[in-house]
């Protein structure tokens, strides 16, 4: 079943960036770090990429510096996403937000760390992979988590507050701030693959329409979720003015809207048969997921 998977792939993570960090210096920071990124959220995008991989049977050793790397760097927009200067929210995986519990300049400090170390993590002597792979998702990674990718979905997200926006400027925002990432997690498996561009440019796309999707199921959540299941405030994109595909055309459309994508997803993992089975199960999940 999917949850389980879920649970033993994220405690694969946890135990990975664990050892890791104990190998580094001591620092006032790691406390913020590991709260921000260990024992607590999904880590479906490890969940995602451990079953990209299936599709071209990659070996799942190989995958585990790309999990822990794409963590990093989800973990480290979440804490800055809670800040009060963007959502302003006091609590997220069931517990207080990072800056509430260790205040707001450790929460950033925590925040950049984070996404350093995702960098880190995949540079590292030890991820043995050949030399021209690795640069290869370094700069992939670089290009989906800055201003052409998270930060610049984020930026975006905040400025269409309270703006009369349309469908097509709304899923860009979302391609952005959330696509990216996942977009990365394709791209990367498609480079350690050894597929060509044209096959990288696909699976990229893919997971950006699949981190669309999530995003999308993310809004549905907002506004029917259970904040204890989703252990996040609920009910709070409309207060804010965030434009979602929710508030322009309405629960029911944005939801027709969502099944189309999922369909049309799962359309495209056709061609690649049984092997494509785990990742069409996550992709069922994202959309009926309750938390
Ligand atoms: C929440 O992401 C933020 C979005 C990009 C929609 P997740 O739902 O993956 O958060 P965690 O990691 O499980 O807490
Ligand atoms: C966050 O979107 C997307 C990021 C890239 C961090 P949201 O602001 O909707 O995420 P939640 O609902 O706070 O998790
Ligand atoms: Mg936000
Ligand atoms: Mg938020
Ligand atoms: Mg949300």
């Amino acid at each position: 079943m999917i949850r389980n998977r879920l649970i033993i792939n994220a405690k694969k993570i946890d135990k990975f960036l664990n050892n890791y960090l104990k190998k580094q210096g001591k620092s006032l920071l790691i406390n913020p770090m590991k709260y921000g990124v260990i024992s607590g959220g999904k880590k479906i995008r490890s969940t995602i990429i451990l079953s990209a991989g299936k599709i071209f049977n990659l070996d799942q050793k190989k995958l585990i510096n790309v999990c822990a790397s794409v963590e990093c760097i989800h973990s480290y927009s979440l804490i800055h996403d809670d800040l009060p200067c963007m959502d302003n929210d006091s609590t997220r995986r069931g517990k207080p937000s990072t800056h509430i519990k260790f205040g707001e300049a450790s929460a950033v400090l925590a925040g950049n760390s984070l996404l350093t170390l995702a960098f880190e993590i995949i540079a590292d002597k030890n991820y043995i992979i050949d030399p021209k792979s690795k640069n290869e998702i370094i700069k992939s990674l670089a290009f989906c988590a800055g201003h052409t990718g998270i930060a610049g979905g984020q930026e975006l997200d905040l400025k269409f507050e309270n703006k009369k926006k349309s469908l097509n400027q709304i899923i860009e925002m979302q391609k952005k701030k959330t696509g990216k990432l996942f977009s990365f997690c394709f791209y990367a498996v498609g480079v350690l693959a050894k597929k060509n561009i044209k096959e990288k440019k696909f699976l990229s796309s893919l997971g950006e329409e699949i981190g669309l999707l999530f995003q999308l199921a993310d809004d549905f959540l907002d506004v029917k979720g259970s904040k204890k299941l989703v252990g996040k405030p609920i009910k709070k994109d409309d207060k804010k003015g965030k434009s979602t595909l929710i508030n322009l055309i309405g629960y029911e459309k944005a939801n027709n809207y969502a099944n189309n994508l999922k369909k049309n997803i799962l359309l495209k993992l056709k061609k690649h048969g049984k092997k494509a089975n785990n990742l069409s199960d996550v992709i069922e999940f994202i959309l009926n997921r309750n938390f």
